[in-house]
């Protein structure tokens, strides 16, 4: 899928899992802070704390996934941000699948319904915030899900799951560009 098309998943503001590569194997863990930062390139602002096993590898990597799960993961979800890689490998522990990315080492979470290879753009606020600013590279969307909702966290550990869309695309005269 076209990386232009990125903010239409991370937009709507989902729970996302982020995977990176380190040396003795792949880790994964669950994000709610992010946001779009821009269209073109495509840029993502996320929160990846030193408390994180994650984040010493995303800095020294560079590179990382952003999985958008479906519904269908919620507990997984939740389970993949209450352990750390440093004790646990968490593809095998959750029976998820990685697949080879195309421009990063980090892998792909097969079960996932879209996955956004990155690499780190910007590292400017990250000792004052924790706040990568990330560059997407590749958009994968996996079409072939039957069910193609997404999760939102709370943010106290309960979870929305996507509903009724309304369908507004008359009203956006001013951004046309941003409807397919
Ligand atoms: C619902 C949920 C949302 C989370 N959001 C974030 C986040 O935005 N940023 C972050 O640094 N940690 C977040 N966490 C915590 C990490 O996922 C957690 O610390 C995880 O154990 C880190 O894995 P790691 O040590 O293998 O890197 C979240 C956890 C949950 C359950």
């Amino acid at each position: 899928v076209p990386v232009s098309k990125t903010h239409q998943w991370l937009e709507p503001g989902p729970i996302v899992l982020v995977t990176t590569a380190g040396r003795r194997a792949h880790n994964i863990m669950t994000m709610g802070f992010h946001m779009m930062v821009q269209h073109d390139p495509a840029l993502i602002g996320c929160v990846i704390g030193p408390w994180d096993f994650s984040y010493n590898v995303l800095r020294k990597t560079k590179e990382c996934v952003i999985a958008v799960p479906p519904v269908s993961l919620a507990r997984t979800v939740v389970d993949i941000g209450n352990c750390s890689g440093e004790d646990v490998e968490k593809f095998e522990q959750f029976k998820l699948t990685p697949l080879q990315a195309k421009t990063v080492a980090a892998p792909l979470v097969a079960e996932c319904l879209a996955n956004i290879e990155c690499r780190i753009e910007d590292t400017r606020l990250v000792n004052r915030y924790n706040l990568f600013v990330l560059r997407v590279s590749v958009l994968w969307a996996n079409r072939k899900r039957l069910d193609p909702r997404k999760l939102h966290h709370n943010g106290d550990g309960t979870f929305s799951v996507d509903g009724r869309t309304i369908d507004l695309r008359e009203r956006m005269v001013k951004w046309r560009e941003l409807i397919d």
